[in-house]
């Protein structure tokens, strides 16, 4: 593999929006409509865990949503990847990195943001390929002034932080100069997802959209 290739694809999808969903959905008929919720709010690429029953019906759903980019996350083995390709997902995104999975992402073709948290983490991936990837978790593992110390020293890795970002920190996340999107969960209540309040999900995703970024 050429220096970087691997995350060209990735940086493309982050550029999309600064801030990708991390959705955990039960109920397969609640995918078309919050995807359709999200997209209309200005957030088109939609992280679905790979934590529920339904999670691969529900990226197939997803994945039939004008404007989306539907991809998987929690990925964790080659059969999650292969499961997550056939389901229509078009990236991957893991809590870390193995290389068994490294190696199954690459063979499938599928961009993936690797998940990192420590210089020594992000130092392996770059040397791999990939220059785009998930500091996780952020906030547990040092949040905004960690990723800020990182700048310096590796200034040619970017990162999406998610775990515990929330509206009221991802501006400290966004920024910074290697920050290129960061993922988070309260665009999608679990309460509102119940509820059906499409209406009330696309406002939450209205503002996240309009977060704006340095990178
Ligand atoms: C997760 O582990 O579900 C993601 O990192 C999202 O975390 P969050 O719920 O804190 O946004």
């Amino acid at each position: 593999m050429l220096p970087h290739a691997a995350s060209i694809a990735t940086k493309k999808i982050c550029a999309l929006a600064p801030i990708i969903p991390v959705l955990v959905v039960h109920d397969v008929a609640h995918a078309r409509p919050l995807a359709e919720a999200l997209v209309a709010g200005g957030l088109p690429v939609l992280e679905v865990t790979l934590r529920t029953g339904a999670a691969l019906d529900v990226i197939a759903e997803m994945a039939k949503v004008e404007g989306g980019y539907v991809g998987a996350g929690t990925l964790l083995t080659p059969d999650d990847v292969k499961n997550a390709k056939d389901a229509g997902a078009t990236f991957g995104v893991s809590p870390g990195a193995t290389d068994t999975l490294l190696t199954a992402c690459e063979n499938a073709d599928l961009p993936t943001l690797p998940g990192a948290a420590s210089a020594t983490e992000a130092m392996r991936l770059f040397e791999r390929g990939y220059d785009m990837m998930k500091f996780f978790p952020a906030e547990a593992a040092g949040g905004a002034p960690f990723l800020k110390s990182l700048s310096s020293p590796l200034p040619q890795i970017s990162f999406c932080p998610t775990g515990g970002v929330s509206i009221d920190n991802a501006r400290s996340y966004l920024s910074l100069p290697n920050v290129a999107c960061a993922g988070g969960s309260w665009v999608a209540p679990d309460a509102l997802v119940k509820a059906g309040d499409w209406a009330g999900i696309t406002e939450l995703a209205r503002v996240a959209s309009q977060l704006s970024r340095a990178a």
